[in-house]
């Protein structure tokens, strides 16, 4: 069995982060939410991954490789333009032919992995078995109506929904599939979708199977919802110190301070992680934080938030919170006279002042 890992499409939810960089790439407790489900696809057994890539094919390219750091061989399958899931399929039909695959939403985030609802497919043999959860809002999601314990219909954000089980972001197919995303016709967003293709195989009397999962999933396609796995993931850390922590400072709960990190006459409180060469110096880095590699923060206060590699963050007079910090950013008290707020946003930032 193969997989299709999407990792195209343009992020103009996570916009100005999405402007220099893909989704897919930002760090969840570290690491980048693309190796998540690397990592769940290798632990399912499967050796053979197509990844769609885009306009940033050439820094997942370089940040994946050829696979073997996790056992498997990648295929780069290039979409010109996010014509939408089922044309991402399309777009790889040399690379699946008519196998059965698993595709996996590059940005998605799957707690428990993906093993037992492959080995469910693998063994009933279903045309098709898509991933579900029970949701509080199913106005948001793609819905599933099940009839029989089958899925009977799918319906896209629906004002008055059938069932509160939501799409989560992987689904399996067998070579069906390919048929279904040439018959269907684009919707009114101009997309090829890949509801409408699972609804062409309903409707052709084929058998679409649900798996619902009881454990946390996320789509991190939203600032909230990257701080939410954020927060989830940095739960479950292993914590360990390769670092240096001087005599000045204090470290409780669950806190990993990577190789290099320094942390001087600073408090870190966990769960936190702070990256590679990093250095805290006094500061305060509290619960839910995640700093990346070569970032220094400097008499401030931050939690609840993620920041990227080699940012600086200086003299802040109040705590930073609930934010997303990009790549080489400068976060600092304006010294110079008159006192003013002095700003260089790129497109699309959003900033919170007091
Ligand atoms: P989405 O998050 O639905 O789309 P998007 O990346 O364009 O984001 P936004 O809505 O904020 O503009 O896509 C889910 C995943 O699928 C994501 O990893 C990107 C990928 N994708 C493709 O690879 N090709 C596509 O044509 C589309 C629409 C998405």
């Amino acid at each position: 069995m193969k997989a299709l890992v999407l990792c195209g499409g343009t992020g103009t939810r996570l916009r100005p982060i999405t402007h220099t960089m893909a989704k897919q790439l930002v760090p969840i407790a570290n690491k980048p939410v693309l190796y998540y489900g690397l990592e769940a696809l290798a632990a399912a057994g499967i050796e053979d991954v197509g990844i769609i890539v885009g306009d940033t094919r050439k820094e997942i390219m370089e940040a994946v490789g050829d696979g073997s750091r996790w056992g498997i061989r990648v295929t780069y399958v290039y979409q010109e333009e996010p014509l939408g899931l089922a044309h991402a399929v399309l777009t790889a039909e040399e690379f699946l032919g008519r196998d059965d695959f698993v595709m996996y939403l590059g940005d998605n985030l799957i707690k428990d992995g993906i093993t037992g609802c492959m080995d469910e497919f693998r063994g009933n043999k279903p045309n098709s078995q898509i991933l579900l959860a029970h949701v509080t809002e199913p106005r948001l999601f793609g819905v599933a109506e099940l009839d029989g314990g089958r899925i009977s219909r799918l319906v896209e954000k629906p004002k008055d929904p059938p069932s509160d089980l939501a799409l989560v972001g992987v689904y399996m197919f067998d070579g069906n599939i390919m048929d279904a995303v040439k018959a269907i016709k684009p919707s009114w967003r101009g997309e090829l979708e890949i509801t409408d293709a699972i609804q062409w195989l309903i409707d052709k009397g084929m058998r679409v199977d649900p798996h619902i999962i009881d454990g946390w999933w996320k789509d991190t396609g939203r600032l909230e919802d990257m701080l939410e796995a954020n927060r989830i993931m940095l739960e479950i850390i292993e914590p360990g110190n390769e670092g240096h922590i001087d005599s000045d400072s204090q470290v409780h709960g669950r806190v990993i301070i990577e190789e290099g990190a320094q942390i001087i006459n600073s408090t870190i409180r966990g769960p936190a992680i702070i990256g590679e060469r990093t250095r805290v110096v006094n500061s305060f880095v509290g619960p839910f934080t995640s700093v990346y590699y070569d970032v220094s923060i400097i008499n401030s206060e931050i939690e609840h938030s993620i920041v990227l590699e080699k940012s600086k963050i200086s003299d802040i007079p109040g705590r930073i919170e609930d934010s997303l910090i990009g790549q080489n950013v400068e976060v600092g008290r304006s010294p110079s006279k008159p006192s003013a707020y002095r700003l260089m946003l790129g497109d699309n930032s959003r900033v919170g002042i007091l």
